[in-house]
């Protein structure tokens, strides 16, 4: 069965990053609407999206999907697949060249399978539960310490959720006093899987979804590094809120959400 869904997921995940490839830059006026402040989606968005699903309807149609821009039923006992289809849709739209497609197929809730895509390097990472994560198929390697004041670490902002900016001020400030550097490059989804690939050494971020999580959450965990929520608990493709890292970061970046988001975050401002 998972050869079977793989091969359908990689087939995918290529149509669509070939339409990206294609539009990236391109798009304008009425191909690009607004969800919320900063928060857009584009056709291209919806084409990339369109043929996934149906590539799943096809294939398994006793599957359920999770997808952002047209099923969002949350994840469902059974197979569910859970798809970005174009993460960095703001990247997209200005052309800057860090986007992604990612897919995950969980298995009772659980991601068993991840593929993250980045078009524009024509890198596809992907994950297998137990068994490994890819670079292009070549298996990476599994992650090594890093000092944490060599350590570079990869965050988002929390555009959708600015009540939260002067606590992810703090600990922006925390821990920008105590690491290497830091990147916002704008595709959680993609940073994910950096840091899977060593290129990152960290990752927090407030209030993403399942959809740019579930994939590269996967790909850490079988590079050996730690993901979880703020409170250091397997719910962050529920609550959104996730926190990563190789084995000697993570508990440090880990305590700083605690201290400076949890509080805010679960007084429900
Ligand atoms: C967004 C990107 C961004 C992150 C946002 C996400 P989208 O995804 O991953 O890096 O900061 O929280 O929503 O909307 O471009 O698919
Ligand atoms: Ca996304
Ligand atoms: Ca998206």
């Amino acid at each position: 069965m998972t050869d079977r869904i793989e091969s359908v997921a990689k087939k995918a995940i290529f149509e669509a990053g070939e339409l990206i490839r294609q539009h990236i830059g391109q798009v304008a006026g009425s191909w690009v609407q607004v969800k919320g402040p900063s928060d857009y989606v584009t056709e291209i968005d919806k084409r990339c999206e369109g043929l996934i699903v149906e590539a799943i309807r096809n294939n398994f149609p006793d599957h359920s999907i999770m997808a952002e821009e047209t099923a969002n039923n949350g994840l469902q006992q059974g197979y569910t697949w859970v798809i970005d289809p174009v993460d960095g849709t703001t990247n997209f739209i200005h052309g800057f060249p860090f986007v992604a497609v990612s897919i995950a197929v969980c298995l009772e809730k659980k991601p068993i399978l991840g593929f993250v895509l980045d078009p524009v390097r024509n890198e596809l990472f992907s994950a297998k539960k137990g068994e490994g994560a890819w670079l292009n198929g070549s298996k990476l390697p599994r992650r090594k310490e890093v000092e944490l004041d060599r350590s570079l670490i990869a965050t988002g902002f929390p555009f959708r959720t600015r009540q939260y900016m002067d606590d992810y001020l703090k600990v922006f400030k925390s821990i920008f006093m105590r690491v290497g550097g830091i990147r916002r490059a704008g595709a959680a989804a993609l940073d994910l899987a950096y840091l899977a690939a060593g290129r990152v050494d960290g990752f927090w971020e407030i209030g993403l979804k399942a959809w740019d999580i579930a994939a590269g959450a996967l790909l850490i965990t079988e590079t050996g590094g730690m993901v979880s929520d703020f409170r250091g608990e397997e719910n962050h493709l529920i609550n959104g809120n996730v926190v990563g890292g190789v084995a000697s970061i993570y508990p440090f970046l880990l305590e700083q959400m605690k201290k400076y988001l949890l509080p805010a975050l679960e007084t429900q401002r």
